[in-house]
């Protein structure tokens, strides 16, 4: 219905407590200041309850901080609350939905999901070992000076999705990737300034520095996408896809068999139906927007945390010299048998998770989140941040304790409260995928290095900033000496030594 200003709640239901709004500006009033939104969100949580209202702009929207409604808004009804805000934003980038992440609960949206996970299942370890490897060399190279860690893991992410949407891998320094990493970080910095658009749409008839470099960011990545995909096409066979275009080629001509590998007719009725070229795009497009930055921030915690927990670190390693040794590198399977390693990874994104508010949801239908009525349209801002910090379901949440998530025997427990890549219908579709990742870029970094402050150079700033993911601050370290357990192989014949 019309915007009401002032709370509005159907009757039956008990109100919902509501910031104070004010035409146009709605709640932003309240949620001025320096603290990060979810810190924000979280501390109004204590003078108003773990649930409720405020307006972003003309939008109402619903802060759920506990465990318990989080599980209704994802779970219990968690196609109710399936759908996702159009944004400025997103609409430039995604072409009007036509990716993952935001567009709505739709048939067609639900066949793509499947189509792009089944795809990731099809995809091994091996082109991650080998990002591994490069890293690894890359950080041989600068052992015992200070370095930056985040532009040498970014350029290692980056390459993973290169290789898993298209097949290429890069060397450092290459042009192409150089201008995959320019572009995403340009996408990644213009939505992250760009939250005003996204609350005042009609801002965007404005001259606009954010939304010009967001168009410019956008027209270099689907130049280089087009270009992909025209090559995958002309290459295409059946069988087993190489890669993710390969997959989503197939799942396309699969879908509609009028629509041979070569044929374009973009725009064509039947393609309307069903996935069409716009989908491809902004599905390869999607996994880095959503793939890069969240790992390689993840991994820059995790480094960040063990600089300041030396003990944390030295008990991973000992872990890996007993399961997997120095003769070989670690790799899937050794996973199981690395439960500590498991902890640590779990228990950084316990305390930073990356995505601290997930996703905006929106309600597809009127529903109720503890007991309260909710209308169709109103948007849910998940605090998975609050939830992870929460003294009623972890002990001392402020701590870095990966024994948490281990019970007396050393074995895994994960506490249901633990949602770093949120649950349900609108779960992270690439979780299985990051794990893995994670896993294996962890474990081959602390089986060969070990990693320490660099010298005269305070720690890292564990409170990180929120952009459009929450980061650390950027932070200097030293690799090396190389874990001195390598230092008895011999240069000629290690694997690892380049
Ligand atoms: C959605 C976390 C890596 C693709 C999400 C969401 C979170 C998340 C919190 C939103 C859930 C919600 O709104 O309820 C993470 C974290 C990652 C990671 C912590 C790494 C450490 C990846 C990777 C990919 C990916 C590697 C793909 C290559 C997606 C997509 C969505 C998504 C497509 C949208 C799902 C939907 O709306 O249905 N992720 N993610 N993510 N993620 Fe990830």
């Amino acid at each position: 219905g019309g915007t009401v200003w002032g709370c509005h709640h159907p009757p039956s239901t008990p109100p919902l407590p509501c910031l104070p709004s004010l035409p146009v500006l709605g709640s932003l009033l309240s949620l001025r200041g320096d603290q990060p939104l979810h810190l924000r969100l979280r501390e109004l949580g204590h003078r108003y309850g773990p649930l409720y209202a405020l307006y972003l702009g003309p939008h109402y929207t619903v802060v759920v901080n506990s465990y318990q409604h989080a599980r209704e808004v994802l779970l219990q009804r968690g196609k109710e609350f399936a759908g996702r805000p159009k944004m400025v934003t997103t609409e430039l980038l995604t072409r009007g939905g036509k990716d993952i992440a935001f567009s709505d609960y739709t048939p067609l949206w639900k066949i793509h999901r499947r189509l792009v996970h089944n795809s990731f299942t099809l995809f091994g370890e091996g082109s991650m070992l080998e990002a591994v490897e490069a890293l690894c060399c890359d950080l041989q190279a600068s052992r015992g000076q200070a370095v930056d860690p985040g532009p040498p893991l970014m350029r290692a992410v980056t390459n993973v999705v290169c290789t898993l949407v298209f097949s290429s891998t890069y060397q450092p320094g290459d042009p192409e990737l150089t201008s995959v990493m320019e572009y995403n970080d340009g996408i990644v910095q213009t939505i992250a300034n760009g939250g005003l658009v996204d609350i005042y749409p009609w801002l965007r008839f404005f001259p606009n520095q954010t939304l010009t470099r967001l168009r410019d960011c956008i027209n270099i990545r689907d130049t280089l996408l087009n270009k992909k995909l025209e090559e995958h096409k002309v290459s295409l066979s059946v069988g087993e896809p190489r890669d993710l275009l390969d997959a989503l080629l197939q799942g396309q001509t699969g879908d509609k068999q009028t629509r041979g590998s070569g044929v374009r007719g973009q725009g064509s009725r039947l393609e309307e139906e069903g996935i069409c070229e716009d989908h491809v795009l902004m599905t390869a497009a999607e996994a880095f927007g959503a793939g890069v930055e969240t790992t390689s921030t993840t991994l820059l915690w995790v480094l960040a945390f063990l600089l300041h927990h030396p003990q944390v670190q030295g008990r991973v390693q000992r872990e890996l010299d007993e399961v997997v040794g120095c003769g070989r590198s670690p790799n899937v399977s050794d996973r199981a048998h690395l439960p500590y390693l498991d902890s640590v990874i779990n228990e950084v994104m316990r305390i930073r998770p990356v995505s601290p508010v997930l996703i905006p949801h929106i309600a597809l239908t009127t529903s109720s989140i503890g007991g309260h009525s909710v209308r169709k349209g109103t948007r849910v801002l998940v605090n998975m941040w609050a939830i992870h910090h929460d003294p009623d379901h972890w002990d001392t949440p402020q701590d870095f304790r990966p024994e948490r998530f281990l019970d007396n025997e050393g074995r895994r427990i994960t506490p249901s409260c633990f949602m770093p890549f949120g649950a349900g219908p609108r779960v992270c579709v690439g979780e299985s995928l990051a794990r893995l990742e994670l896993f294996l870029f962890v474990s081959g970094l602390l089986q060969r290095f070990s990693f320490s402050p660099a010298p005269g150079v305070s720690l890292p700033d564990l409170q990180g900033r929120l952009g459009v993911v929450l980061q650390p601050l950027r932070y200097s370290l030293t690799t090396g000496p190389l874990n001195p357990r390598f230092d008895t192989l011999n240069p000629q014949t290690s694997p690892f030594i380049p």
